[in-house]
């Protein structure tokens, strides 16, 4: 690599093969903050990659120009590769292979457009190139799903990943996202599927043309176009209300969207990874998932444990890796190591919060050892019995929660047609405000359709 001056926001490596493509591309970032450098060959930069967005562009000729050598180049780079050249030969291969191609003619409006877009999807997925912690997997059970995840995870098979709360179903997906050998390098777009306020369904997954709507100052990719030949990663999917349901299937379907305000359908390729910690075909049973859309979804399930099931082993390996990431080798040097009395503690805990508890209190834990200065029985021990404690008052496991809103949802639908699905009457007939009985209407799925149903 040729020495450059790094200052930009922005990495562009650029492999010209004697085409000039080098000072073409300069040229076209002219003024921009980004840094241009040329490159000899494709084995360069995954330590730069790792933490800065940065985009290849390769011309054709440096490597040959056919569709499967080009994808060979592309599964081998460590960052979004954009390929110039001649688009004759290659033509919807090169399409079908994921690969995106400008031609030898391309503009600089082109160019910057699709860098923009590329970049994005290196930023967009902070966690996986920075390396954030590793995954653990101890437990047989997690050596089994992660058996499963090499199994899956190159294909475009939707997948439903199941799992109480914080045992790493989103950790889940990024793997799956992570090891696909074309789609990572797109981007991981993650969506809470429950916090989509009603009026802007459309504008956040569908986008929007300039001036759709008012304040609508530019045009707006929405999550299916950021998607695009990455993954889409559904969080919380039970909590979607129906009739958004609908209007995800039908993407799903037919794979085109369509941007509010304009009339341009957009084909995207999509992987679809969904979460919940929600009993899906209890909802289904029940008439609040479409079970259209779940069949959808869940082509391949996978099942992440909860730590209980795991074993005291993850529970102290889990603990172990927090407590050595945030002492290092201080650890068994000026530190001694972790007590065995506490890592019995630990083990013999429960952690409904499953992994993202126990990493809290490992980190409360750590915090409080680095005042101290060292592993005080006493002060630790006053920390777990709080915890405890707290774990007792909140003691309404997730099972008890999803009966109890199927309770409650009963009783909201017996009073709307008690009052004749009149809103105001019903709120006052259970005693709450109009805006709590919305509040509700809308986390149970009870909609009109209910009403013709009944
Ligand atoms: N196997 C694992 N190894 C290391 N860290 C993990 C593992 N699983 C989960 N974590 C960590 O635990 C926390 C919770 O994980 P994540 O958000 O993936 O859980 P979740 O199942 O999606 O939770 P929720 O149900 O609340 O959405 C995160 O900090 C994550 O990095
Ligand atoms: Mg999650």
């Amino acid at each position: 690599m040729k020495g450059v001056e790094k200052n930009g926001s922005l990495d562009l490596y650029v492999l010209d093969g004697g085409t000039g493509l080098v000072s073409r591309v300069r040229r076209c970032f002219d003024r921009i903050d980004v840094n241009v450098i040329p490159i000899d060959d494709l084995t360069i930069a995954p330590a730069q990659a790792a933490s800065r967005a940065c985009v290849a562009i390769i011309s054709t000729d440096a490597v040959g120009c056919s569709a499967p050598t080009l994808e060979e180049c592309q599964r081998a780079s460590v960052m979004p590769v954009i390929w110039v050249g001649d688009l004759e030969p290659l033509g919807e291969r090169a399409t079908h292979a994921g690969l995106d191609v400008l031609p030898l003619a391309f503009t600089g409006a082109a160019l910057r457009a699709l860098v923009a877009k590329r970049a994005t999807r290196v930023s967009a997925n902070p966690a996986d190139r920075s390396g954030a912690t590793a995954f653990i997997a101890h437990s047989e059970c997690m050596r089994a799903l992660l058996h499963e995840v090499d199994m899956f995870a190159d294909c475009d098979t939707n997948v439903l990943i199941r799992g109480e709360t914080g045992v790493g179903k989103e950790r889940v997906a990024k793997l799956l996202h992570t090891k696909h050998a074309r789609r990572s390098h797109g981007a991981f777009v993650a969506v809470n599927c429950g916090a989509i306020p009603d009026g802007l369904f459309e504008s956040h997954f569908f986008g929007h043309a300039k001036g759709a709507f008012t304040g609508a100052v530019g045009a707006h990719e929405g999550y299916f176009e950021r998607a695009d030949h990455g993954t889409l990663f559904l969080d919380e999917i039970g909590d979607l209300p129906l009739h958004q349901q609908v209007k995800l299937l039908r993407v799903l379907e037919d794979g085109c969207v369509t941007r509010v305000g304009s009339s341009v359908p957009m084909s995207v390729n999509l992987r679809v990874l969904a979460a919940t910690n929600k009993d899906l075909p209890r909802l289904v049973a029940a008439g609040m998932f479409r079970a259209d859309l779940y069949y959808r979804l869940a082509v391949i399930e996978m099942y992440v444990p909860s730590l209980q099931e795991r074993g005291s082993a993850e529970k102290i390996g889990i603990f172990r890796s927090v407590i050595s990431s945030l002492f290092g080798d201080e650890l068994a040097g000026t530190l001694p190591d972790v007590p065995p009395w506490l890592t019995e503690a630990i083990a013999k805990m429960r952690f409904p919060g499953n992994v993202r508890e126990l990493r809290n209190l490992a980190e409360r834990i750590g915090v409080t050892v680095k005042q101290m200065r060292a592993w005080d029985p006493q002060r630790l021990q006053a920390l777990l019995g709080h915890v405890q404690r707290t774990q007792a008052a909140l003691s309404l496991g997730s099972q008890d929660y999803q009966r109890w809103d199927m309770a409650d949802r009963t009783r909201v639908l017996d009073a709307l047609a008690t009052n004749g699905w009149r809103r105001q009457d019903t709120a006052q007939y259970l005693g709450i405000s109009r805006k709590v009985l919305w509040e509700k209407m809308r986390k149970y799925h009870i909609s009109d359709t209910e009403r013709v149903r009944a």
